[in-house]
């Protein structure tokens, strides 16, 4: 039924070229259906691996998501041991899928913290997808939006730049998403109205779109309804709207 609403949805005039998703809701999800919060976590993956060709089919050309955050290690030593062996076991099962649908992967975040097993993982996701350029799926995974700024000035600073030359852009280079626009449309599933610490620098001028839906349920008829929202805000960006001119004025 859903499937049929979404294709029934005008295609959106202004598709954003980059999307960053807050992926929030997982253990909800689980607990409405009395399952444990891996549970959730497992059809986060799903929901992900689904989405990623849904933007992609829609024209997006970078898709940014936060999987885990510098705060996430707060949560029980359960759950954040099952969120590590679950990235291992969602790039096994799907990688090659991901690698033949033109999926460029890349991680952006702390991997210093991380264990060599999944630092691993990461490199083989990176390495085989490297020259697909269909979508580009960047994880930010033990990613923190303070310490992008801050491992971004680190690296100034032992590059000895000026102060006088140490401008936004300079900053921008040495972000983890230097490789991409900054992202047009922010979305947060899961009802929450919060960035907790994810693109604080990238995001200054998103649009930003928060949905009660849990992620494992967002699905097609979600991303239409988010990418109409997008197509119809009126970007400013601090100016003003050009002025209408009337027809034969
Ligand atoms: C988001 O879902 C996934 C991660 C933070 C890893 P949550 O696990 O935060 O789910 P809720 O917010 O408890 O429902
Ligand atoms: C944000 O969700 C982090 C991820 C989705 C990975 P949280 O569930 O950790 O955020 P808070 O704790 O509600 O702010
Ligand atoms: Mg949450």
């Amino acid at each position: 039924m859903s499937q049929v609403l979404s294709l029934a949805q005008p295609q959106p005039a202004v598709v954003p070229r980059h999307v960053a998703v807050v992926m929030d809701g997982n253990g909800r999800w689980a607990r409405q259906r009395y399952m444990p919060r891996f549970f959730g976590h497992k059809a986060g993956v799903d929901a992900l691996v689904r989405a990623v060709n849904l933007f992609a089919d829609r024209g997006v050309e970078y898709l940014t998501v936060f999987a885990f955050s510098s705060e996430n290690w707060k949560r029980p030593t359960e759950e954040v041991s099952g969120l590590m062996s679950l990235v291992l076991v969602a790039v096994s099962k799907y990688l090659g899928r991901m690698a033949k649908d033109g999926v460029r992967i890349r991680i952006v975040g702390d991997r210093d913290a991380v264990s060599d097993k999944l630092r691993e993982a990461w490199e083989q996701a990176e390495d085989l997808t490297r020259d697909n350029r269909r979508i580009t799926l960047a994880v930010a995974f033990n990613y923190g939006g303070r310490w992008d700024v801050v491992q971004a000035c680190r690296q100034a600073l032992a590059e000895g730049i000026a102060p006088d030359r140490f401008d936004e852009q300079y900053l921008s280079q040495h972000m983890a998403l230097s490789f991409a626009p900054d992202p047009d449309l922010f979305i947060r599933t899961g009802g929450e109205m919060r960035m907790s610490n994810f693109l604080l620098w990238q995001a200054a001028y998103s649009e930003l779109f928060f949905t009660d839906c849990l992620w494992p349920d967002f699905g097609a008829s979600e991303i239409d309804a988010a990418l109409a929202a997008y197509a119809a805000r009126d970007r400013r960006f601090g100016g003003i709207r050009p002025p209408v001119v009337a027809e034969g004025g």
